[in-house]
């Protein structure tokens, strides 16, 4: 691996399909054993049982959905290293390593930043704090980023500089949603799964001022972390099982299918967290003629 590899891909219903892989990391040393966001208490056991049979549910149906599912090994004292969307930003062969706020988690950077280099990807280091796709997408050119909770403004404006990218910061206001994947997704070119009330005032106007069909889900919804989503382009993957979103996505030519994450949601993670794609649907062809371009 180590480049995006484009292949033919078929159409459903007018949207673009491309085949996802995603990096995942067995949670063999699993656990909450100490506390960043107000999902995490100390006190509450994790079956670590339980989450290994949750995980391979959601590795299993990826899989059926067509996605390859690339593995890096968990280090003991890093419970939180499962949740490898924060690995870094992915840009076409580049990874803007995650530079985390917590101390709890600064030991993945050098993990994650190894495994990189060893599948051919090249490593931007940043100074500042942001913590990879957890808290940002690119989007029709423009880096959508999420700040004001873990990743910081400052964070975010390196990031789109580094890329050259211009950025719609994202001011996330819940700590219950510290990232914007626990609130935003993007299911394709021109659809968004959204928790309206995770932002701020600015940001809701800016993400409604934008050529897209916005789908907003309730708080039950996102409390069940069903903005934290991952899609192949058909199905979308989410822990929510809410009829209501359900037929919503229905209507837009989406399947959901709800994959239950209580131990993983104990750690304030659900699916998208739980898995960093490496080639993804969604973006739109020009995103990714640019992200290939700027790794030439
Ligand atoms: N316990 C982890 C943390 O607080 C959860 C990370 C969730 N990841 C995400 N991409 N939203 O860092």
């Amino acid at each position: 691996m180590g480049r995006i590899v484009r292949r033919a891909v078929p159409r459903t219903l007018g949207r673009t399909r491309r085949v996802l892989s995603a990096l995942m990391c067995p949670p063999t040393h699993y656990t909450v054993c100490y506390s960043i966001n107000p999902w995490m208490k100390t006190d509450v056991r994790v079956d670590r049982g339980a989450a290994l049979r949750q995980w391979m549910t959601l590795v299993a149906a990826l899989e059926a959905g067509g996605v390859e599912i690339a593995l890096i090994k968990q280090a003991p004292s890093l419970p939180d290293m499962v949740f490898t969307s924060n690995a870094g930003l992915l840009y076409g062969n580049r990874l803007l390593l995650s530079r985390f706020g917590p101390s709890e988690r600064r030991g993945e950077e050098p993990l994650f930043a190894r495994w990189f280099v060893e599948h051919g990807f090249r490593i931007d280091v940043l100074d500042e704090t942001f913590e990879g796709a957890g808290d940002a997408f690119v989007f029709h050119g423009l880096l959508l980023a999420g700040y004001g909770q873990r990743s910081t403004l400052r964070g975010v404006r390196a990031v789109a500089e580094r890329l050259g990218l211009p950025l719609l910061p994202l001011r996330l206001t819940d700590p219950r949603f510290f990232h914007l994947d626990t609130c935003l997704s993007i299911l394709d070119s021109r659809t968004i799964l959204w928790y309206p009330d995770a932002f701020d005032g600015d940001a809701r106007g800016a993400l409604r001022s934008l050529d897209v069909q916005l789908i907003a889900v309730t708080e039950g919804e996102a409390l069940q972390f069903g903005c934290n989503a991952l899609t192949d382009g058909q199905n979308v993957y989410s822990t929510t099982d809410s009829l209501r979103l359900s037929q919503l996505l229905d209507d837009v030519g989406f399947t959901l299918h709800p994959i239950p994450l209580g131990a993983f949601l104990k750690g304030g993670g659900g699916v998208r967290c739980l898995a960093l794609p490496l080639v993804e649907v969604g973006a739109d062809e020009d995103d990714l003629d640019q992200a290939l371009a700027s790794t030439a």
